[in-house]
C-alpha cells in the first residue's frame, strides 16, 4: 500500500465547505494535507474535518479582493500554497436564452469561468517564487458540448477548459500543472429537488447511476499528486460513461430478436 501523497502539503480549495468540495477536503486531508477552504459558507465543516488540519476563510471566488485577500491569508498562515484546487460554481437555472436574467447569467460566467482567473493569478505567482505547483478546477461534462437548457453554467464550463489549457501551455516550463476535472451528474446539495429528472439522468449513464462525490473527488485528488506527474492541460472526464456514447439513444433495446445474437 502505498503511503499518504500530501503529507504537509497547503491545499486551497474553493467551495470546500459542500459536496464534492468537502469530500475532497476529507480525502486530502486523510492523506496528510492541510486544507484552505474559501466558500460563501462554512456549513459546519469545520466540525466536520477539526481545526488542527482545516482552515476556513469566508469569501466570494467571483470577487477578485475576495480571492486575492484569501490566498493570502493562506500563504500568511502556512507560508506556502501548493495546490490550488478551484471547484465552487453557481449552479444555474434551467432555461432558454431569451429568458436568462442578464444579471443571473453574468454571475453564473463570473464565478464559475473569472474565478479561476482571479485566484490563478494571485495564486501562479506563488507557485512561481516556490518552483513547483500544482492547480485544479472542477469542470463538469458540460463544458464537453452544448446543454440542452444550460446556457450559462455550460459556457462557463468550456471557457474553464480553455483557459486552463492555456495556462497550463504558458506554465508548463516553471514546474506548474494544471488540469480540470469533468464530473458527470453526482448527487450533491448543488443537484438537489431535481426529482423525476434524477431517474431519467441516471437511465442515460452507462453505469446506471450518479457518481458518489467522493468517486470525483479521487480523481481530483489524483490530478493533484504527483501519480499524475507527467499530465499537464487536460480535462479528466469522471461521468460513469455519460459522455463515451454519441448522443443515439441505446437502440439495442428496440432491436427484434431475430437481429439479437445474444439472446438465441
Ligand atoms: N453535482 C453535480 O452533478 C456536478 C456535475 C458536474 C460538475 N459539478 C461541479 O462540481 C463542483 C462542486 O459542486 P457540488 O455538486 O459539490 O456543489 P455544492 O453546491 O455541494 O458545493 C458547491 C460549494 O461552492 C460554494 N460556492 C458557490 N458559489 C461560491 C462563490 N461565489 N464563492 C465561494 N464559494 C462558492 C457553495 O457555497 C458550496 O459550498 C462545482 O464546480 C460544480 O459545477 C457538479
Amino acid at each position: 500500500m502505498p503511503g499518504p501523497r500530501f503529507t504537509d502539503k497547503i491545499i486551497f480549495i474553493t467551495g470546500g465547505s459542500s459536496g464534492l468540495g468537502a469530500e475532497a477536503s476529507a480525502l486530502f486531508i486523510d492523506e496528510g494535507a492541510h486544507v484552505f477552504i474559501m466558500d460563501l459558507a462554512e456549513k459546519g465543516i469545520l466540525t466536520r474535518l477539526g481545526e488542527e488540519k482545516a482552515t476556513f476563510f469566508q469569501g466570494d471566488v467571483g470577487k477578485p479582493e475576495d480571492c486575492e485577500s484569501a490566498i493570502r491569508a493562506c500563504v500568511d498562515k502556512h507560508g506556502r500554497l501548493d495546490i490550488l484546487f478551484h471547484n465552487a460554481a453557481q449552479p444555474t437555472p434551467m432555461t432558454t436564452v431569451p429568458f436568462h436574467d442578464l444579471v443571473q447569467f453574468q454571475q453564473i460566467i463570473n464565478t464559475n469561468l473569472c474565478g479561476l482567473f482571479y485566484l490563478a493569478r494571485i495564486a501562479i505567482p506563488q507557485m512561481q517564487v516556490q518552483k513547483k505547483g500544482v492547480i485544479v478546477a472542477t469542470a463538469s461534462t458540460s463544458a464537453l458540448g452544448g446543454e440542452y437548457g444550460l446556457a450559462s453554467y455550460a459556457a462557463s464550463k468550456a471557457g474553464m477548459l480553455n483557459l486552463m489549457r492555456t495556462m497550463a501551455l504558458d506554465h508548463a516550463r516553471e514546474n506548474i500543472r494544471i488540469n480540470a476535472i469533468c464530473p458527470g451528474y453526482m448527487p450533491t446539495p448543488m443537484t438537489e429537488g431535481l426529482g423525476e429528472l434524477v431517474k431519467v439522468v441516471e437511465e442515460s449513464i452507462p453505469q446506471g447511476r450518479g457518481g458518489d462525490p467522493t468517486e470525483v473527488a479521487r480523481a481530483a485528488l489524483f490530478l493533484a499528486s504527483e501519480d499524475a506527474s507527467y499530465m499537464t492541460g487536460q480535462a479528466l472526464i469522471v461521468d460513469g460513461g455519460w459522455s463515451a456514447h454519441s448522443g443515439a439513444p441505446n437502440l439495442l433495446k428496440y432491436v427484434p430478436q431475430q437481429f439479437r445474437y445474444d439472446e438465441k
